[in-house]
Formats: structure tokens, sequence, C-alpha cells
């Protein structure tokens, strides 16, 4: 087993790598890659910078490459659903690409002939996920991630999202990760801590709790990492 741990920015990789064993540096492809273990397990850990063109590419490197046959990814969201507090950790049960938008041809928002609205994460992780924070006590909560190339900031947008994905939860990578481990049948869980509310104060408390919930969502997906080891 050969697991590809992904995040977005820095500050998601950061909390991960600190706690990894025997981490060798592979520059390929325009990006960082850092072999490493976990309690005996290998993994491949990168982050890919912000956006789903980003994601794609580090993504397939992951796998196509550095041949991963499992990926979970590690970040932050903003909350779109009002229970959804700074600091809840959730995880993505489908996932959707809010800004993918032909709708002028008669299609369905998100929707691309041969493509689908929504991506779902396998469910073997999704039980190795319960199971952790089932152990460990902590709440994990489940929701539909709506992904997308633009940060939101606006109760508008917000709301607009929600009603027309019933998405939960907001942010920009993990359709396209998703998109990529579908393709190649590669096992794939996305989770994310949140960060913001999606609202005015987005930009603010992103800048605020970025650090703090990106290590949240490393701490836990390290455990999973364990769990399947
Ligand atoms: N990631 C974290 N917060 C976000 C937001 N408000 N919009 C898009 N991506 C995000």
């Amino acid at each position: 087993m050969k697991i590809a741990i992904l995040g977005a920015m820095p500050e998601e990789v950061e909390p991960l790598l600190e706690k990894l064993d025997d981490i060798s540096r592979v520059d390929y492809a325009d990006n960082r890659y850092y072999k490493a273990k976990y309690k005996g397990v290998e993994v491949v850990v990168a982050y890919s910078k912000i956006g789903c063109a980003f994601s794609t590419l580090t993504a397939t490197i992951l796998i196509e490459h550095f041949g991963c046959d499992t990926l979970l990814f590690s970040g932050v969201a903003g909350a779109i659903n009002e229970d959804f507090k700074i600091g809840d950790l959730i995880y993505a049960s489908k996932l959707c690409k809010h800004d993918l938008d032909i709708t002028a041809f008669g299609h369905p928002a998100g929707f691309v002939p041969e493509g689908k609205v929504f991506i779902y994460p396998d469910s073997n992780l999704v039980e190795v996920a319960k199971s952790v924070a089932n152990s460990k006590g902590i709440e994990l909560k489940e929701g539909v991630v709506a992904t997308g190339d633009q940060f939101i900031s606006s109760q508008e947008k917000k709301e607009q999202i929600k009603e027309t994905f019933n998405a939960d939860a907001i942010e920009m990578e993990g359709y396209s990760v998703a998109l990529v481990c579908d393709a190649l049948n590669v096992p794939f869980f996305i989770l994310r801590a949140i960060s913001d509310s999606a609202d005015m104060d987005a930009s603010f408390d992103f800048d605020a709790f970025l650090e703090k919930s990106a290590k949240v969502s490393a701490d836990f997906v390290l455990e999973m990492v364990e769990k399947l080891g």
C-alpha cells in the first residue's frame, strides 16, 4: 500500500510533514513531493497549489508517477451548512463542481456530456474514517462538498450554491481530485476542517483559522493512515 496525502497549500501539509519519518524530497513536474513513512506505512505527500487545475495535475502525478494506490486529501473548507462551525471536521459524502456551467445548452448545473454531477468517495475509506472518529472520540461530520475555482465570500453566492447542489461545504480542489481518482480507479477520501463560513467575513476568518483547522484535518488523516497500514 502506498498512500498519497494531498493538500492544496503549504499550511495544509506542514503539520503532516512534521510527523513523518524517512522523508526524501523529489522535485517533479514543477512541484515538490515528499516520499516518507508514517508508522511504517509508505506515503507520498504534496501540496498542489490552489484550485482545480493544479490539484488535477498533482493527483495525477501522485498516482501515475509515484504509484500511489489510495489518496487522502487533507485541508480546509468554507461552511455552507449553518450547522458547520469553524474547526468542525467534515468528509465529503459526494462532490460536485459548482462553477461548471453549460446550462445555456440545457444541461444541468455542474454537468458536461460524459461527465458526472456528483462523484462519491470510497466506501471502505469512509468506514475507516468513521471508526477512527469513534475510537478517538472525534466528531466527524459528513456533507456535500462543492468545488470551484473561486474563494466564496458572499451570502448571495453561498445561497446560490446551496440551492443548486444542496451543498454543505465549499472548497477549490475536491472534485478535481475525485475526478482523477474515479477515472483511475483509485480509492479516495476528501477531508476538510472548516476555516470560515464563506460569507463576508470569510477572508478574515480564513487567514485567522487556516493553520489551526488545517492541523485538525492533518492529524485525523494520519490516524487514518495508521489504521489502513
Ligand atoms: N476554502 C476555505 N474556505 C473557502 C471558501 N470560502 N471558498 C472557497 N474555498 C475555500
